[in-house]
């Protein structure tokens, strides 16, 4: 017997979301790439969002297995007017959505006394206020197809370290909305996030071509390496599959044990 969710009673196999609609913000650079790639080879149907990385998003339509079913909108999330236009792009694509998975998101550092309005507004509005506005823009859709919400938060939204304000507190409220949301949505809808500790991306290419600071990052994380894009694009499938399906309002740290020790 095999259940929907891809398990069958025999043995563990990859969780199948053959069938399944997902868009994934921020799908074609970095941790969203790597989402699109791993749910679209678990047989979903991808909506690829970018903001400036057209080329990349259009490579990487071309490069998934049934790219003529995946979808590539473009949309500036910092803005209230490309979070409509995402979330009227999405309802023209289907009116039940399977999964929405806020990934797209910023990262500023700035010490207290550098610390600017402008960038303050940036960091909260691409990081946490065009996930809520998606999500109440989707829900009907999600609620449909009985759906699922990944947001990407991250390790800084759930151990404090100085600096980086605006960034620590939009992905610490990621967390807090996820349960609230997942109260509200509930029993149609689950809301969980994942938090990824020290991943290898573009938003902190300057940390790990450093020797010395890559260095500390590994010695200070118990499973002694970076994580890899796709350690945080496993974890999102799993969530969104129906192996997940009496999980919600969770935050799932993927972080190499890091959070343990501070
Ligand atoms: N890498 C890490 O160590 C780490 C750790 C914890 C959490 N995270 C979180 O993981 C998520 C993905 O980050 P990443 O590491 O993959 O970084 P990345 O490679 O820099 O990717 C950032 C993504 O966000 C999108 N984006 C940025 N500003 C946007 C805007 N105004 N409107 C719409 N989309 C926008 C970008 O789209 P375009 O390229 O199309 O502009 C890009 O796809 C972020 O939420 C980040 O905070 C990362």
């Amino acid at each position: 017997m095999t259940l929907k969710n891809g398990r069958g009673t025999t043995g563990r196999v990859m969780p199948s979301l053959t069938g399944r609609i997902v868009l994934v913000t921020g799908g074609a650079r970095g941790i969203g790439r790597s989402v699109t790639e791993t749910l679209s080879a678990a047989g979903a149907e991808v909506i690829i969002h970018f903001n400036t990385s057209r080329k990349e998003a259009m490579r990487l339509q071309s490069s998934l297995k049934s790219a003529r079913k995946n979808h590539v909108v473009e949309a500036n999330l910092s803005e209230t007017g490309g979070i409509e236009k995402l979330a009227e792009e999405v309802a023209g694509i289907t009116d039940s959505l399977d999964g929405l998975v806020n990934n797209a998101g910023i990262y500023a550092g700035p010490a207290l006394e550098d610390t600017r309005f402008g960038e303050w507004d940036s960091v909260l509005n691409t990081n946490l206020r065009s996930q809520i506005f998606l999500i109440k823009m989707l829900a009907a859709n999600l609620r449909k197809a009985s759906g699922s919400v990944v947001n990407i938060s991250s390790i800084m939204g759930v151990s404090a370290s100085p600096g980086a304000y605006a960034y620590q507190a939009s992905k610490s409220a990621l967390v807090h909305l996820t349960r609230g949301l997942a109260l509200e949505l509930a029993p149609h809808v689950r809301v969980n996030c994942v938090a990824p500790g020290f991943i290898r991306t573009d938003i902190n290419r300057e940390g790990w071509k450093d020797v010395s600071f890559s260095r500390t990052v590994i010695e200070s994380t118990p499973l002694r390496r970076w994580g890899e894009t796709v350690d945080i694009a496993g974890t999102v499938r799993f969530l969104l599959s129906g192996d997940a399906s009496f999980i919600t309002g969770q935050t799932i740290l993927v972080d190499g044990g890091k959070s343990l020790v501070g």
